[in-house]
């Protein structure tokens, strides 16, 4: 099949990257010169794991190719997905102002019929806006359908090319065969393939992004009711990660989630909700909640060093997760503020997201080569994202390295006991 994906961020890339990997012939267009001329190298803008090997071996065996002109590539294709970004308006709403501009330069284009299906998340309606943005410009007959994306950055290759489920909706029987052809192969072992209404696949992602968003804002809140009463949220968690009807992913509390989907989508589907009259008001809290839960690392270590102001703070960990370079909406960005507000100084490191960093940061922090560099004569250690490089403490080292063994874990990473009897004054989340 000939495709074309319209953006070439974290979901369009891989979208393109996986279709081609299955044998399609794939362009993937985007307006940021630079990305694509980096890309037509085979240079990854991004950092995702196994990505850049693929797109490699696509592009040199002819499937995959990389534009800055959209409208060439919708023309060459049968199917086109929108993949731009959907960013947070000033209401908390879904702007839409890309999916739109790109539904616009389809319909010009639309030199053959042709299937537009939107992988961005966007809200309920949208499919429906997209199809009147395009049929304002053609008279060529076209469908459109939503297909929702669930890959995790990090591991994004491998939830793309293996989804538990793909969904899909769809009004055209036609769009839907063709859909089902071109997602048969991700799903050879059985994980289905869902069709439902445009509207459902709409609202699922939604669905998806709230839960998961609710589950870690109710473990942070379990962390702190622990720390209160004297109970350790890590045994709780596994207690009741290992009952069936509740599952053991997405449980670990930590510095409130970040990135570039929880918080704006949650935001969002406040605001679809709102506008329905219809407050979704346990989903408000979780934003209120996960908002105000950003602080707690901060807060912490100024409880343990007592006066931040003129001391200087180690911090591993930049990104929002482990396994990629994103710092959209990063808790590390509220700790960072909060920390210079206060007039300390920060040695700051992370395994791939320095780049990153400096462009959002500048010089208002120290950027350092390797975690222990970090340490050099700080006052305290605060560990943000859970890297696997950051999980054993070399504890002399540490010792050695710090003005103060002061050590804040956001993410739980070490043994308290352990900790303690190594000589640290340690802080962690939930654990008494
Ligand atoms: N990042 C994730 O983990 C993830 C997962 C599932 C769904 N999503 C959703 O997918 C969508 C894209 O997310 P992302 O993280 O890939 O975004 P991103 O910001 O990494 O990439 C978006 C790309 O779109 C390009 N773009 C913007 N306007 C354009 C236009 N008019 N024509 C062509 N290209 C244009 C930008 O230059 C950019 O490269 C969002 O709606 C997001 O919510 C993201």
């Amino acid at each position: 099949m000939n495709i074309a994906v319209i953006g070439t961020g974290y979901v369009g890339l891989v979208t393109g990257v996986g279709f081609a990997e299955t044998g399609n012939a794939v362009i993937c267009a985007d307006v940021d010169v630079s990305k694509i001329d980096r890309l037509k190298q085979n240079k990854i803008p991004i950092y995702e794991p196994g990505l850049e090997p693929m797109v490699e071996r696509n592009q040199s065996e002819g499937r995959l190719s990389f534009t800055t002109d959209v409208g060439a590539a919708v023309e060459a294709s049968d199917i086109v997905f929108i993949a731009v970004g959907t960013p947070q308006d000033e209401d908390g709403s879904a702007d839409l102002r890309h999916v739109l501009d790109v539904a616009a330069v389809i319909g010009k284009h639309m030199n053959r019929p042709k299937i537009v299906a939107t992988k961005s998340t966007v809200p309920v309606g949208t499919a429906e806006k997209v199809r009147a943005a395009v049929a304002a410009q053609t008279k060529v007959p076209f469908a459109v359908a939503s297909n929702p994306e669930f890959l995790k950055e990090g591991a994004a290759v491998g939830d793309f090319m293996k989804p538990d489920r793909v969904v899909l909706g769809v009004d055209d029987p036609e769009a839907e065969a063709t859909l089902r052809e071109l997602y048969e192969p991700f799903v050879r072992t059985g994980n289905p393939i869902l069709f439902m209404d445009i509207p459902s696949a709409e609202f699922t992602k939604y669905a998806a992004n709230a839960m998961l968003a609710t589950r870690i804002t109710l473990m942070n809140q379990f962390a702190d009711v622990c720390e209160r009463v004297g109970a350790n949220v890590e045994h709780v968690r596994l207690g009741i990660g290992t009952d069936e009807r509740i599952g053991r992913a997405f449980l670990f509390p930590g510095p409130g989630y970040g990135g570039s989907c929880f918080p704006k989508d949650v935001k969002a589907l406040v605001s679809t909700a709102r506008g329905a009259g219809f407050p979704l008001e346990l989903l408000e809290t979780v934003d209120r909640v996960n908002e105000a839960h950003k602080h707690v690392p901060f807060a912490k270590v100024k409880a343990l060093l007592g006066v931040v102001q003129g001391r200087t703070i180690a911090l591993w960990g930049l990104a929002f997760k482990a396994l990629t370079d994103d710092m959209r909406d990063s808790s590390a960005l509220i700790f960072i503020a909060e920390a210079l507000a206060e007039g300390a100084t920060l040695r700051v490191h992370d395994p791939k997201a320095m780049h990153e960093a400096r462009r959002r940061l500048g010089n208002t922090v120290i950027y350092v080569e390797s975690p222990y560099e970090a340490l050099e004569g700080a006052d305290a250690l605060v560990v943000l994202t859970e890297w696997q490089e950051y999980r054993v403490l070399d504890h002399e080292r540490a010792k050695k390295l710090l003005k103060t063994p002061v050590v804040v874990d956001a993410r739980n990473l070490y043994d308290p006991a352990r900790m303690r009897k190594a000589g640290f004054t340690y802080a962690s989340i939930g654990r008494a």
